[in-house]
């Protein structure tokens, strides 16, 4: 088929002439996917041709490229395919094209503006998306030192920056700022990401004291060329070390909503858009350049989203502290009451806490799937801290009980039978008395004898009562016999003063040395074991966070048994908490093993572990996991407290 149009063009200007001969056909998918920036397009038509569509030829000739459709003139959807700038019939003018040929470049230079344009739009969005995004990040962090990290490695993402640093602003009682702590240094190209926790005094004398005094922006395009007559100067001694060149920087305040400011990020060398990285290891200076009002902007918004988080997580972190401490002190002063338990609260935590870990990497079994998040596991934490708080409603010399008798009981019981050995002793005076009155010295004295030998039986009876006692004092197990004995003893009596008859242990006393295992009565075991009650009312009343809510559940349940026998609730195994059944078995080890019980002699390691498992066989503890105690040697976490 004859191409007419290509005559139309050969007295054009040369720029503009396509030159049909060294045309090469190209497919449209190929030409569709040219970059605009390459390209000028023109549609010629045959206008001598009638009828549908049937073929498209692109004609690609340096950066101009004529289509030609082959199809009628005018056909909508045939144009609507490409970016149809003009449509011309031949044959025509050779004016007429070059217009169109002007209005083309035209065109073209408006198309490639907008896509500038886009381009730029694209970019502020981008920027804005990314703004968006590292804000939702820094909201989501809770270490302050982990959001300071960030607040950096993004301020210099955002700006292209080499190196950078980031303090915070500690202020004195008066609100004067008056330190300036730095807690990260990053530096590219001398491969440094560093954690510090460096103090300097704020002075405006340094660039980030004089911001962190001002408020003010800093930003300055070569460190070695700044005036004299600045108040602030850059310290070169850390190039000097490092043989790095800082040049460009930019030092902006961290100012939260209250206009406080609470740091400063310092960045450094802002790298080019086309930096090369030098072989030697240096900071090509060529290509440092000055940051941009546009930087500025960035890191200012940055930065106040930046310090409204480092406030909160510092307020945070700050109630975090209070409450640690208030926890310790509560623990202190519950184990003050009974110094012999002194550190228990802590030791179990640590173990319960470790179990919970250990629990987490199970893959087997009846835990496995469970899983322990860092909020989970200070939840449990605060739970073993404080399950044994409720002893506060436990009288102390019910807590501290070591015999049967409490000390003061034993006094009063020693006092009594000093007494009954005086009482004895001096009827039998009296009697020898009475008899050399009514018969004369010598025929009593004849006696006498005799009499002693009496006064000196009842002496050794009673010595051997009082033996009797101190041994059934002890918290060992009540022979049937002795049992026997004490009632013996209990139905005995003495004379008062006023020849009263008196018994020799009163009916408590009875009850107490009675106490067939350990050293304390009914009563006081509920006593001691309404604690948990106690614990679990206490910290019920504690509006516990988010996440923390468990705490009092969890301490509730360290005294129930899988069997269903345990206190206060008999709960079943279905229905203690694993975190509960854990805390019971660190509770029970550290009981076992405490070394520091005056009336308990600990138990070495072996046979707490042994006795762990006879607990399993009764059904008080669960089997899995007093196997995990003992494998991963869960025990030894808190050896050193
Ligand atoms: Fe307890
Ligand atoms: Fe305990």
């Amino acid at each position: 088929m004859a191409r007419p149009k290509y005559n139309l063009v050969t007295d054009l200007t040369e720029d503009l002439i396509p030159q049909p001969a060294q045309a090469t056909r190209m497919s449209l998918e190929d030409f569709l996917s040219l970059p605009l920036e390459k390209i000028l397009y023109v549609v010629f038509l045959t206008g001598a041709d009638v009828g549908r569509v049937k073929e498209t030829d692109i004609w690609k000739q340096s950066n101009v490229y004529c289509i030609e459709v082959v199809g009628e003139l005018g056909d909508s959807e045939a144009f609507s395919k490409f970016n149809c700038f003009s449509t011309m019939e031949v044959p025509t003018i050779s004016s007429v094209v070059e217009l169109t040929m002007k209005h083309i470049k035209l065109h073209h230079e408006q198309k490639i503006e907008l896509k500038t344009l886009k381009d730029v739009l694209n970019h502020e969005s981008r920027k804005l998306k990314e703004l968006n995004e590292i804000g939702q990040s820094l909201s989501s962090i809770s270490d302050p030192q982990v959001l300071m990290n960030l607040i950096l490695e993004k301020s210099r993402e955002l700006t292209n920056a080499d190196a950078g640093s980031i303090c915070i602003v500690k202020y004195n009682n008066e609100e004067q700022p008056i330190e300036m702590v730095f807690s990260f240094f990053q530096n590219y190209t001398l491969k440094q990401n560093l954690k510090v926790d460096l103090s300097m005094p704020v002075s405006k004398k340094s660039l980030a004291g004089f911001v962190a005094l001002t408020g003010e922006c800093l930003k300055i395009k070569d460190a070695y060329e700044i005036p004299e007559e600045k108040d602030y100067a850059f310290n070169q001694n850390v190039d000097m070390s490092t043989g790095y060149r800082t040049k460009s920087i930019l030092v902006h305040p961290m100012i939260d909503n209250t206009s406080t400011i609470l740091g400063v990020v310092q960045l450094i060398n802002k790298r080019s858009y086309d930096y090369e990285e030098l072989e030697d290891g240096k900071v090509n200076v060529d290509q440092i350049v000055e940051f941009s009002p546009d930087d500025v902007e960035i890191i200012s918004s940055l930065t106040s989203q930046a310090a409204i988080c480092l406030k909160n997580t510092t307020l945070i972190q700050d109630i975090q502290m209070l409450f640690e401490g208030f926890v310790n002190a509560s623990v202190t002063a519950i184990e003050q009451r009974d110094p012999t338990t002194s550190g228990h609260s802590f030791r179990v935590a640590l173990m319960t806490v470790e179990l919970a870990k250990a629990l987490s990497q199970v893959t087997t079994g009846k835990f496995a799937g469970i899983s322990y998040n860092e909020r989970e596991l200070q939840e449990v934490r605060y739970a073993s801290l404080l399950h044994d708080f409720g002893k506060i409603g436990v009288r102390e010399q019910v807590l501290v009980k070591a015999k049967k008798l409490y000390p003061h009981e034993m006094d009063m019981i020693r006092t009594r039978f000093e007494y009954i050995l005086k009482d004895v002793e001096a009827r039998m005076l009296a009697k020898k008395i009475e008899m050399i009155q009514s018969m004369g010295y010598d025929m009593a004295n004849a006696h006498f004898g005799q009499l002693d030998e009496e006064l000196k039986t009842s002496i050794e009876e009673i010595e051997e009562i009082v033996y009797f006692i101190i041994q059934t004092n002890e918290p060992s197990v009540l022979e049937e016999g002795n049992f026997k004995r004490l009632l013996e003893i209990a139905e005995r009596t003495y004379l008062d003063p006023y020849d009263q008859p008196k018994p020799f242990l009163l009916e408590r006393e009875v009850e107490a040395l009675s106490i067939r295992k350990g050293s304390i009565t009914a009563d006081e075991r509920k006593e001691i074991e309404s604690h948990v009650t106690h614990s679990f009312t206490f910290l019920s009343k504690i509006p516990w966070t988010r996440g923390l809510k468990q705490v009092p559940t969890i301490a509730y349940g360290h005294h129930e048994w899988l069997s269903g026998e345990g206190y206060p609730n008999q709960l079943t195994e279905d229905e203690i908490l694993a975190q509960s059944k854990m805390m019971a078995i660190a509770d029970i080890y550290d009981a076992l093993t405490a070394s520091d019980r005056p009336y308990k002699k600990a138990i070495p390691v072996e046979k707490a572990l042994s006795i762990l498992n006879m607990e399993v066989d009764r059904r008080h503890l669960d089997g899995e996991l007093v196997q995990l105690f003992i494998d991963k040697k869960v025990f030894k976490s808190a050896e050193n407290y």
